[in-house]
């Protein structure tokens, strides 16, 4: 099957998915920016940094997609718990919409965890965890999901959940 791995990436994790799943597939990988058309493939594989339930590249590279017949794979990785189901419903709803209905009920998908360096972050994302760090601590500790708490005990720090193991269930799935 003629096969593309696309990815969006900030600041490096998903690069780091996407090059590894390259590895153990043989499919070459390239970023989203480069990508011009996607209809010359029978299979894609997606993966994109979470950035307010939004996935980096997403929109621009489905935009291109002009066949139905053209199986995809799509691949989350953000900071939240994926073993926790309440966070993957969540990315889930947030995808639905950015895929549209067709185009997500066609896709298989799939949910790994990054990391995050807050020394590394530009100007806006730390104005933005800023944001949401401080909206957060003013909100009584009984109404935080577990998702929150974590969000508050890894502020300001370094964390790596990064796990090719988990490219596994992916590499099962790439025809
Ligand atoms: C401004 C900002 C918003 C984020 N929003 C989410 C989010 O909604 N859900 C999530 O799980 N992770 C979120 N993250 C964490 C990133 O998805 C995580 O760091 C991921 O590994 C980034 O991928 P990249 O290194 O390929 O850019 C956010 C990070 C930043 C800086």
């Amino acid at each position: 099957m003629k096969s593309l791995i696309i990815y969006g990436s900030q600041y490096g994790t998903t690069k780091a998915y996407a090059t590894k799943l390259s590895e153990m597939t043989g499919i070459p990988c390239v970023s989203y920016e480069n990508v011009a058309d996607i209809n010359d493939y029978e299979q894609i594989i997606y993966l994109g940094g979470l950035y307010a339930g939004g996935v980096k590249g997403l929109k621009n590279t489905f935009s291109l997609l002009k066949k139905s017949n053209i199986k995809t794979i799509v691949v989350t990785v953000g900071i939240a718990d994926v073993s926790n189901k309440e966070n993957t419903d969540k990315i889930k709803v947030s995808l639905e919409k950015q895929l549209g209905d067709d185009i997500y009920k066609n896709s298989l998908i799939f949910h790994l965890r990054g990391g995050i360096d807050y020394g590394k972050l530009n100007f806006m994302h730390k104005i933005m965890m800023k944001m949401v760090y401080h909206s957060l601590k003013n909100k009584p500790v009984e109404s935080l999901t577990k998702d929150d708490k974590d969000l508050m005990e890894t502020y300001n720090k370094t964390v790596d959940f990064v796990d090719y193991a988990s490219l596994r269930q992916i590499v099962k799935a790439i025809q």
